[in-house]
């Protein structure tokens, strides 16, 4: 296969060769916390652009971009007031094309995110519904209804929240008008009105805005939820969310209407070349072949794997299911740990079975945390998902073990499932805590002033200076993964599972590579071949057993 980079990156001139995003390792960027040129305290493109060294010797593909559009940040920027505008804290569009073509020149393609299910409240178009009052044209664009009970004084339906409380808001500044709006998230990302023309006119011209400037592909958030129930019908007693089980007709997820959306905007991307987009969908897992149809999405976050607990049985069904499932419909597996939206893994995996982990960093108990043994397995999974075919998506700072910051103060949680819980869950600042570039200064390389979430003392060590050439470190365990995938599994799709044991997760790829993980209590017999690469740097290449919780791959 030619490895000759053209003019859009590392893309191959080889007409056979599979498309770059079925094999790539896809780095996560949440550009607000991965470095900060201007001292403000938020990360910016600048900050990114002056890393993109790193991130190319790291050995990445292609890197995804959180939304950078103008904001309010109420959602960390997942409430676009402008989706053609990139937010003054992180740069400008100007400077956003530059990074485009500088990763191109790196051979690292973009990918970047494309809110459709909602705006921001201070997008132009809700400030215009807003004003026009009831029935106006412009309130079409968004779900305005009058409330149900004596004054119209509950909201339209049962539907809650994802970020807790119900999903409508009544326009309280407006007491003559007292409609509500629909928000399956925060009261300041009103949701779109997919059935309204212009919606799917503005979103084919964003779209078309986006690729014209470069980038490689979008990631669609909330790809389950554009399309609402005609008549609103309640919940009843579905459930909320439909990843655990298939639902017939739920009123605001999954809904079949979703898929001629994506059709169309495939046939946006078809008219580019070499373009894909991956569909965020919470979904039950039997579902995703619908969207990934030949017509729709090229690629959906598989979320099994980062919900899975440590078990060689549970881990393997889920691959089985993933890779038979991609397989079904052409398209391929993709393989997530962490995420912004989760605690992240080198914690998840520290503690036991069956802890909340929503509501665990208030209620704990917080001593059930085996920090030591989170990073182990953090490590062992992470060559897991870089031997497995199919993208595998990093998030910034998986390559340093970094821990979930769960003991963040209530003081500066920024998250609004903070608030919208009741407090009882701290949400998803703790994985967005700014990456540590070295072991000191005013926030440890990330910038020259406090960066916007304290990083705790821990993340010195942890730092890019402090791992980098350090032969033992997690950064170096990811470079070598990396690389030695790109060598020896990149131009095969192949695996064959292996069964050495019920606690063993084990299968075999291209080039005759193994990779072999302990997931059990005790040692198994080491497997045989050439030790290639282990998750434990105190293995010797000798050792006749592999110890629980760590990956070898052998050949
Ligand atoms: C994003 C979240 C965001 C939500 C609403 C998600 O799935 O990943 O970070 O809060 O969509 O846009």
């Amino acid at each position: 296969m030619s490895t000759t980079p053209n003019a859009r990156g590392t893309q191959s001139d080889d007409p056979d060769a599979a498309p770059w995003w079925r094999r790539a390792v896809v780095y996560q960027v949440y550009l607000r916390s991965f470095a900060d040129a201007n001292g403000d305290g938020t990360g910016d493109i600048a900050g990114l652009r002056s890393r993109l060294p790193y991130l190319a010797d790291l050995g990445v593909d292609a890197i995804w971009l959180n939304p950078w559009y103008a904001s309010p940040l109420r959602d960390g920027g997942y409430d676009v007031a402008d989706f053609r505008e990139i937010d003054p804290r992180f740069g400008s569009t100007a400077e956003a094309v530059e990074l485009i073509a500088e990763c191109h020149d790196h051979g690292i393609r973009v990918i970047v995110d494309i809110v459709p299910n909602h705006t921001s409240s201070e997008h132009e178009w809700f400030h215009a519904a807003v004003i026009a009052g009831p029935g106006s044209a412009e309130r079409s664009r968004y779900h305005f209804l009058p409330g149900r009970g004596p004054g119209g004084s509950e909201p339209p339906t049962d539907w809650p929240s994802v970020f807790g409380g119900p999903a409508w808001t009544r326009l309280n500044d407006h007491p003559d008008d007292g409609e509500w709006y629909l928000h399956l998230f925060d009261p300041s990302q009103p949701d779109l009105n997919w059935d309204h023309p212009g919606v799917h006119a503005e979103f084919h011209d964003i779209l078309r805005f986006w690729l014209d400037r470069g980038v490689d592909g979008f990631r669609v958030d909330v790809a389950h939820g554009l399309v609402k129930h005609p008549t609103y019908a309640d919940l009843d007693d579905r459930p909320p969310h439909v990843q655990a089980a298939t639902v017939h007709d739920h009123p605001f997820w999954d809904r079949d209407g979703l898929h001629d959306i994506y059709r169309s905007w495939r046939s946006v991307l078809d008219e580019y070349d070499d373009r894909m987009m991956v569909a965020e969908a919470t979904i039950h897992a039997s579902r995703y072949p619908l969207y990934l149809r030949p017509d729709e999405f090229h690629q959906a976050f598989d979320f099994d794997l980062l919900r899975a607990e440590w078990s060689a049985k549970d881990v393997g069904e889920i691959v089985h299911r993933a890779v038979a499932t991609a397989a079904s419909v052409g398209s391929n597996p993709t393989w997530v740990l962490s995420n912004h939206d989760v605690m992240r893994h080198a914690t998840r995996f520290g503690l036991p079975h069956g802890v909340d982990l929503a509501t665990w960093s208030v209620t704990g108990p917080h001593d059930l945390l085996d920090a030591g043994l989170g990073r182990r397995r953090a490590r062992a999974a992470a060559l897991v998902a870089l031997a497995l075919p199919g993208s595998t998506y990093l998030y910034q700072g998986d390559e340093l073990a970094l821990p979930e910051v769960w003991d963040l103060p209530p003081e500066v949680l920024d998250d609004p499932v903070w608030t919208r819980s009741g407090h009882t869950e701290k949400g998803r600042d703790g994985c967005r805590v700014p990456m540590p570039w070295s072991a000191d200064g005013p926030s440890l390389g990330f910038g020259d002033g406090p960066p916007w979430l304290p990083q705790p003392a821990s993340f010195a060590e942890l730092s890019v200076e402090s791992q980098t050439a350090d032969p033992d470190s997690t950064l170096e365990l990811y470079r070598r993964a990396i690389a030695l995938r790109r060598e020896l599994l990149v131009d095969d799709e192949q695996v064959a599972e292996l069964d050495l044991g019920a606690d063993v997760l084990a299968f075999e790829r291209g080039a005759g590579l193994r990779s072999v993980t302990n997931m059990g209590a005790s040692p198994i017999a080491m497997p045989t071949g050439e030790l290639l690469l282990s998750s434990d740097p105190a293995l010797a290449a000798t050792a006749v057993e592999l110890p629980p919780d760590v990956t070898v791959w052998v050949r």
